[in-house]
């Protein structure tokens, strides 16, 4: 059986940056043999050291966008960032949207296998994202990004809603949700709503003990 996914996103976080990401990874890597898989997904400038500091948690990137190596300043390139060990990406997340296009013409560049991450608003963009066959889906009520509610209290039927919608579509894409995911109970309700793991940010990076909160990410599980 496939382990829940749990998928921390470092966005631009201090205190999920350099060598604090670093540390970061460590404390994830010591779940990393629980209940769920780890996936880190750090900023472009850490792919590197923290891909070849990864032994069981998957270093993914927060964006792709589909240009060749040349003249495409200051984009980011996807064989430069599988180079740079990227094992995986996230794509239109609610801040840095994308259009339905660049996601298109961006699983056409990559690996057969690599995952992608799809981020969609609500049910109607995840339903059209589904067609594109991505990975999976996350779906993040953008209001709920940041805040100490999370998507399984504030709204869970459109966790539930999503599933029905993507499967109904695409059944091999597998559904995550996020917003306001901090705690264990959090994790389980997702999975109890039919989603396959979550996609969480502040509660790790914000965290004052780390690795009490990553512990009960998974201590239902
Ligand atoms: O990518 C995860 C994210 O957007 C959710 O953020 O801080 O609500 O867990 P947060």
């Amino acid at each position: 059986m496939t382990k829940p996914l749990i998928v921390v996103n470092f966005k631009t976080y201090a205190s999920a940056s350099g060598e604090a990401a670093q540390l970061l990874l460590e404390a994830m890597e010591a779940q990393s043999e629980g209940p769920a898989t780890f996936v880190a997904v750090a900023s472009a400038f850490d792919l590197a050291p923290l891909s070849q500091a990864s032994t069981h948690v998957e270093v993914w990137s927060q964006h792709l966008d589909p240009v060749g190596l040349g003249g495409f300043t200051g984009w980011l390139e996807p064989t430069t960032a599988l180079a740079r060990g990227a094992v995986g990406s996230i794509i239109n997340h609610a801040e840095h949207k994308v259009s339905l296009e660049h996601v298109e013409q961006l699983l056409s560049m990559l690996p057969e296998g690599f995952p992608v991450c799809a981020c969609a608003a609500d049910v109607h963009e995840a339903r059209a994202l589904a067609a594109l066959n991505p990975t999976y889906i996350a779906v993040e009520p953008p209001e709920l990004i940041g805040g100490d509610i999370s998507v399984t209290t504030a709204d869970p039927s459109i966790v539930s809603d999503t599933v029905a919608a993507v499967k109904a579509v695409n059944p091999k894409v597998r559904v995550l949700c996020g917003a306001g995911v901090k705690n264990g109970r959090d994790v389980a309700k997702a999975l109890e709503l039919g989603a396959e793991g979550v996609l969480l940010a502040s509660g790790v990076t914000k965290a004052k003990d780390v690795d009490s909160v990553l512990a009960d990410l998974v201590a239902l599980l």
